[in-house]
């Protein structure tokens, strides 16, 4: 049988809150004309406003997927003013939604409740969630890292338990956009006890990945998408340099 982490690299684009409907529509340009990016491992998370636009390039056939920064934990669609709901997503052409991203878990308060409510949300519209997890500086001091990290999946597990595929991006908060990238070594440890937690923990889950995440660069990239046990990268502040995030997709279609 093979193994459920053998399912390829997948490269997601997090532009935050960065952009213009211009610059949007030069990156799409550019990314559905080359061969490294205009793939189905490619994805793009843009900012809500701009995501219409990347639907109508996927009509034309666009071969990276959408994704999303950030849903609604409000699962039907009605009276919540300014929240944008998973099916408005779907219906937009999302495939995937970024959730518990460290600076929603820093700056919008988003803990356990919540994320498990867009987790749920997710799945009613058959949308990926990439799950994000990963401790601070000062939790990696205290040899904390693990335990954080756990305790951040142990939290969702249960609604993990209910989707057929599972994409965890591990994003040590200390390196995400400082220009700090966790070792290769610290990488590899913490990608082997995600890929058993998750085998463990969902043994009737068909596809799994386990993402790193934080100052990925196209120097590091190869080096980086090189280890057996990452399969793909979540890319910040790079991805907003096309030339950068153009390397990093050659990077991951070598693997
Ligand atoms: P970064 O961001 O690549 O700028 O460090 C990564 C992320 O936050 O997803």
């Amino acid at each position: 049988m093979s193994s459920p982490f053998s399912a390829g690299k997948l490269v997601i684009a997090n532009w935050k809150m960065h952009g213009s409907v211009t610059q949007v529509r030069a990156a799409l340009s550019v990314l559905s004309q080359d061969s490294a990016c205009n793939q189905s491992h490619i994805m793009i998370a843009l900012p809500t406003p701009y995501l219409l636009l990347a639907n109508e390039w996927q009509q034309q056939q666009a071969g990276w997927q959408i994704a999303a920064q950030d849903v609604s934990s409000f699962a039907e669609d009605g009276a919540f003013t300014g929240e944008v709901s998973a099916r408005m997503l779907a219906d937009v052409g999302c495939r995937a939604v970024l959730v518990g991203h460290s600076e929603r878990r820093q700056y919008f308060a988003e803990g356990q409740q919540v994320l498990s409510k867009k987790l749920k949300a997710l799945a009613q519209h058959h949308l990926l969630p990439i799950f994000c997890v990963g401790e601070s500086f000062a939790q990696r001091e205290a040899g904390l890292a693990w335990q954080t990290v756990e305790q951040q999946l142990d939290e969702v597990m249960p609604l993990l338990k209910e989707l057929p595929q599972v994409v965890v991006a591990y994003e040590p908060v200390w390196a995400i956009g400082t220009g700090k990238v966790a070792s290769l070594a610290d990488v590899e440890e913490m990608h082997t006890q995600l890929q058993k937690k998750l085998l463990h923990s969902l043994p009737a889950c068909a596809t799994m990945r386990v993402l790193y995440g934080g100052s990925v660069k196209a120097d590091n990239a190869e080096a980086i998408l090189a280890l057996p046990q990452v399969d793909g990268v979540l890319v910040g502040g790079a991805s907003l340099d096309l030339g950068q995030f153009k390397k990093i997709c050659q990077a991951s279609e070598k693997r």
